[in-house]
C-alpha cells in the first residue's frame, strides 16, 4: 500500500521549502531575473526531493530517547534479543525503553516516534502470549499509523510451515495502517547469525555508531555429568533419562521455568573413523584440543563435500545448533536436573542433543549448558493457587515449580498429568506420593492413555475435574501447561476455552495467570 506523500516529505523540510516559496514567487511574477533564478533554485531543491539515496541512507540517526523496543517471546529469545538490541543503542548513546507488545496500546502506538520490534512466533505462526492480546487489538483498533516509523526484526524456523508468521503479519498490519518502515523487515532463521549482524548494522545506521563487535552466542558454562536413570524402564514409549549436572564454574543462578540450553555432540567414534578417513589424524591437538574433539560441536557435511575441505576450512565448519530442555530442579538441589525422551532422526539414528545426554556422553563427562532465562514461564507468587498441567517430558518445567514452592509452606498447587502407562510412565512417583501425602499437592489427576482400550489423555482429565478448576480460578489460581505443543498443548487450550470462555482465558494469558512451555 502506498505510504501518504506527507510521510515521504516529511525528512525534507529545506528543499520542500524552497519549491514551495518558488511557487509563491512565479505566482506573484516579480521580475524576469528574479523568477529565472527562483525557477533553478526551484529546480535544484526539487532534484534534491526527488533524490533518494536508498531508504537505509536516508534514516536518520535517533538522538533523544523516542525510541521504544517492542518484543514479544515464548521462552525468552526474542527477550533477550530486545535487550541486547538495547545495550547496543546505548553504548552509541541512544536511550531506548524496552517492553513486551501487550504492554502497548496500539492507539498510542505513534506516541513513540520510532519503534523497533522483535518478535518470535509461535504454535503455528501465531503470536507469543506476551503479544496476542496486542495483535487482537491492533487488528480490531483500525489505528492510524501514519507517523510512526517502525522496523521488524521477526525469529522464527522455516521448518515450520508459517515461517515468522506473526512478525510478518504484524508488518503486513503496521504497513496496512500507514506506519513507515525503517528498513524492510528481517526474518532470522533459528537464530541466523549472519541475519543477526545485518540487524545490528541497522541499530548501527539507528544510532549513528557503526563501530559495534557481533553479538557472540552467550558461551557455554562447563558443567559435568553426575547422574544418569531412565525413568521408565519397560516402556512403549521412548526411554525418559533424569539428567543431573552440577557446575563446574562459579554457582548457577536459576529459576523455575528457566531453559537449559545444551550444547550437543556427535559421539566420537563415527566422527573418529571419519577424520581417519579423509587422511586426518584425530588426535592431533589444535589450540589444546584434538581435532576429533573440535569436530564432535560442529554441523558436519556429507563425506563428499568433506573431502573438498583442508584442515583449515574443517575448522571453521559452524557449531551445532544448542538444544533447550526445561529445566526440572531447583538451585537448592545442587544440581541441574532435566528428564530427557530419547529423539530419533529420520534414519533411525539418535537426535544429536538427546543422544549425547542419553547415550554418548560417559559419566563424569563435560557438558556444554548455559541457562536461559525464560520470564514467560516463571511462577506466580506462593500465596497464588498454581494448577499445573502436562504430558511426558513436561513434567521436567511442572516439577521445578513444585520444588521451587515447596521451599515456601503453605502454597495451594495441582497436577494433571498424562502418559502412556501408569506400571511404567509415572515419573518421579516417589517424589508425587510424598507431596501428596504431606498437603504440598492439594490433588493429583492422572491419565494413563494406553491402560484401557478408550484413549484417555491429560485433557480428558482436565475435562472431567471442570467444575474444580473453574473454582480454583474464581479463587485465583494460575496455570502453567508444559509438554508438548501438538496432541497435549493445543487439547488442553481448547479445554479451557470451553470451561473458562475465550476472553477470560485471553485475560488471564495477558495477566501471566496461563502461562505455557511447549515444544
Ligand atoms: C522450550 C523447549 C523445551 C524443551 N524441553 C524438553 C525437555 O524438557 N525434555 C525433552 O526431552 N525435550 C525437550 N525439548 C525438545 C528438545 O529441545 C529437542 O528438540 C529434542 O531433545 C530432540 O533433539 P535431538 O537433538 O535429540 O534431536 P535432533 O537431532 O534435533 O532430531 C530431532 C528431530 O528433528 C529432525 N531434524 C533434525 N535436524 C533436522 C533438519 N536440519 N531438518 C529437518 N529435520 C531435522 C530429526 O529427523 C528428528 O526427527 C524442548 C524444546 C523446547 C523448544
Ligand atoms: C512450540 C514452538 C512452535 C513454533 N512455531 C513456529 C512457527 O509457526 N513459525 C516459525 O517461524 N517459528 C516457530 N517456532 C520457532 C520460534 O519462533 C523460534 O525458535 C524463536 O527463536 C523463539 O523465540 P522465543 O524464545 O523468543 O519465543 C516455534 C517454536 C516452538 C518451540
Amino acid at each position: 500500500m502506498p505510504t501518504p506523500l506527507a510521510t515521504h516529505l516529511r525528512p525534507y523540510p529545506f528543499p520542500l521549502a524552497c519549491v514551495l516559496l518558488a511557487a509563491a514567487l512565479l505566482h506573484w511574477q516579480p521580475p524576469r531575473e528574479v523568477s529565472a533564478a527562483v525557477v533553478v533554485l526551484g529546480y535544484l531543491a526539487l532534484c534534491l526531493l526527488v533524490w533518494r539515496p536508498g531508504r537505509a541512507k536516508s534514516v536518520e540517526a535517533t538522538k533523544s530517547s523516542d525510541l521504544l523496543i517492542a518484543f514479544a517471546s515464548q521462552g525468552g529469545q526474542a527477550r533477550e534479543l530486545a535487550e541486547r538490541s538495547a545495550r547496543q543503542l546505548a553504548d552509541a548513546g541512544v536511550s531506548s525503553t524496552t517492553r513486551t507488545l501487550n504492554e502497548l496500546d496500539p492507539a498510542t502506538l505513534t506516541d513513540a516516534r520510532r519503534l523497533l520490534f522483535v518478535v518470535s512466533t509461535y504454535g503455528e505462526g501465531e503470536a507469543p502470549d506476551n503479544a496476542a492480546r496486542f495483535e487482537r487489538r491492533l487488528l480490531a483498533s483500525h489505528a492510524d499509523l501514519s507517523g510512526l516509523q517502525y522496523t521488524v526484526l521477526a525469529l522464527g524456523d522455516s521448518q515450520y510451515s508459517h515461517y515468522c508468521g506473526f512478525g510478518r503479519r504484524l508488518d503486513d498490519t503496521l504497513r496496512s495502517r500507514g506506519g513507515e518502515p525503517l528498513f524492510d523487515r528481517l526474518d532470522v532463521d533459528r537464530l541466523d547469525a549472519g541475519t543477526l549482524r545485518h540487524w545490528q548494522q541497522q541499530l548501527g545506521q539507528l544510532s549513528g555508531h557503526n563501530d559495534f563487535s557481533d553479538w557472540q552466542p552467550v558461551p557455554y558454562g562447563n558443567w559435568r555429568l553426575a547422574g544418569r536413570s531412565v525413568l521408565n524402564p519397560g516402556s512403549s514409549g521412548a526411554p525418559v533419562c533424569h539428567i543431573r549436572l552440577e557446575p563446574l564454574d562459579e554457582a548457577a543462578h536459576w529459576r523455575a521455568g528457566d531453559i537449559a540450553e545444551i550444547g550437543p555432540r556427535h559421539p566420537r567414534g563415527p566422527i573418529e573413523e571419519l577424520l581417519r578417513r579423509l587422511g586426518h589424524d584425530p588426535q592431533q591437538r589444535i589450540a589444546g584440543e584434538s581435532l576429533l574433539d573440535i569436530l564432535c560441536t560442529r554441523r558436519v557435511p556429507a563425506e563428499e563435500a568433506l573431502r573438498e575441505l583442508d584442515i583449515d576450512a574443517l575448522l571453521a565448519l559452524p557449531q551445532l545448533a544448542h538444544r533447550e530442555y526445561s529445566i526440572a530442579s531447583v538451585p537448592a538441589d545442587d544440581a541441574l536436573e532435566l528428564l530427557v525422551r530419547e529423539a530419533r532422526q529420520a534414519d533411525g539414528s539418535l537426535g544429536l542433543g538427546s543422544g549425547w545426554l542419553c547415550r554418548h556422553a560417559p559419566a563424569g563427562a563435560p557438558i556444554a549448558l548455559r541457562i536461559r532465562s525464560n520470564p514467560g514461564f516463571h511462577g506466580p507468587a506462593v500465596a497464588t493457587p498454581l494448577v499445573l498441567i502436562g504430558n511426558g517430558t513436561g513434567m521436567a518445567g511442572l516439577r521445578a515449580h513444585l520444588r521451587e514452592r515447596a521451599a515456601t509452606p503453605g502454597s495451594r498447587n495441582w497436577l494433571l498429568f498424562g502418559e502412556r502407562n501408569a506400571a511404567q510412565d509415572l515419573f518421579l512417583a516417589e517424589e508425587l506420593q510424598q507431596w501428596l501425602a504431606c498437603g504440598h499437592l492439594q490433588r493429583l489427576d492422572l491419565a494413563f492413555s494406553r491402560d484401557q482400550t478408550d484413549k484417555r489423555y491429560v485433557q480428558h482429565a482436565l475435562r472431567d475435574a471442570g467444575e474444580e478448576l473453574c473454582k480454583w480460578v474464581a479463587e485465583g489460581a494460575a496455570i502453567h501447561v508444559c509438554g508438548s505443543l501438538s496432541g497435549m498443548g493445543q487439547a488442553v487450550q481448547q479445554i479451557l476455552v470451553g470451561l473458562l470462555g475465550e476472553a477470560h482465558l485471553n485475560e488471564m494469558a495477558a495477566q501471566g495467570r496461563y502461562r505455557q512451555d511447549l515444544y
